[in-house]
């Protein structure tokens, strides 16, 4: 993957354990465009990965602007952001790409749950600008959590945004049975934030008849994997001819790794296409939140970090 070396701009404190990055590059040229609902990945400092979505207006691509929560229980990627990467630094980010795209509709709900709400933000930046009829549920523990709340407020679509805090009277709360009942049939839902709220808003929204075509996800840590089902696979390594086992709890890399093949990782989840690897025979066992729908579908590269196989053996491009 081809990276750039950006800039930050600036470095600001929007909220409670959260801070934004206005990224752009160092010579002024404008990044590459994006569309609402992308993200990009950034290498820490300890050369990591990491995704974050892009929370500017898209017609904009003269900077990029990410924002990060400080997690205790991630991996470490959210306190480098916070503690190691400061006004003026040079980091490097992939080009945008996007899995999480709005789709034409005549309404669009959108359900951020605390961070989550970046990409949201973007898109209902851009809905707003299309004159598109939609809602923006924003839900937060507090006011003093909530990322980007006076720049909402002070939008030209604040009528169209509810706060919903944890810590707020009972009428402000999300009532979800009343927002999802009844969905037309050209209404599509957004939803982004930690895995419990997803699964809470997806749950209540199937319950009402929403149909999966009309609820679209934003991951950004993989869900857990159901596991039960795997077996053993074999790999060959095409230009070697040597063939590998891969039993139920190894992955692909970690097998191939023991025997000396070295295949460049770095989130392990899925996520980031680090470990991308060419598939010239078999069949992938997706497990990944990189590849489009229709990139799966053509069995031609899966991710090794993760993904397994469907077919007994998979000849590998290495
Ligand atoms: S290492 Fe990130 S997708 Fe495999």
């Amino acid at each position: 993957m081809s990276m750039i070396q950006v800039q930050v701009r600036r470095k600001s404190l929007e909220a409670q354990d959260i801070a934004s990055f206005e990224l752009v590059r160092p010579d002024g040229a404008p990044l590459p465009e994006f569309s609402a609902g992308s993200h990009i990945d950034v290498r820490l400092p300890d050369g990591m990965l990491r995704q974050y979505s892009l929370c500017n207006d898209d017609g904009d691509s003269r900077h990029y602007r990410i924002a990060v929560l400080r997690d205790a229980q991630s991996r470490g990627g959210s306190r480098a952001m916070h503690d190691a990467v400061g006004q003026g630094d040079l980091i490097e980010i992939s080009p945008p790409r996007n899995h999480f795209p709005l789709v034409e509709a005549q309404r669009t709900l959108l359900f951020a749950g605390g961070i989550g709400v970046t990409p949201l933000l973007c898109m209902a930046q851009r809905l707003a600008k299309s004159g598109a009829d939609f809602q923006l549920h924003y839900c937060v523990r507090t006011p003093d959590r909530t990322a980007f709340r006076d720049e909402i407020a002070s939008s030209g679509f604040a009528s169209r945004v509810g706060f919903h805090y944890d810590d707020g009277p009972a009428d402000q709360r999300l009532d979800l049975a009343s927002v999802l009942a009844g969905p037309g049939p050209d209404v599509h839902a957004y939803v982004c934030g930690p895995q419990g709220f997803i699964d809470h808003v997806t749950a209540a929204a199937r319950l009402h008849g929403w149909s999966d075509e009309q609820l679209h996800v934003e991951y950004f840590q993989a869900a857990p994997l159901d596991s039960t089902g795997d077996g053993t696979f074999r790999v060959k390594v095409a230009s070697s001819g040597n063939v590998y086992d891969v039993p139920a709890g190894r992955t692909v890399v970690q097998v191939l790794g023991e025997h000396g093949i070295d295949i460049p990782v770095s989130c392990e989840q899925g996520i980031c296409g680090t470990c991308i690897t060419g598939v010239l025979d078999g069949q992938c066992d997706h497990r990944d939140l990189y590849f489009t729908d229709e990139e799966k579908e053509r069995n031609d590269r899966f991710t090794p970090c993760c993904s397994r196989a469907k077919s007994p053996l998979l000849v590998l491009d290495l």
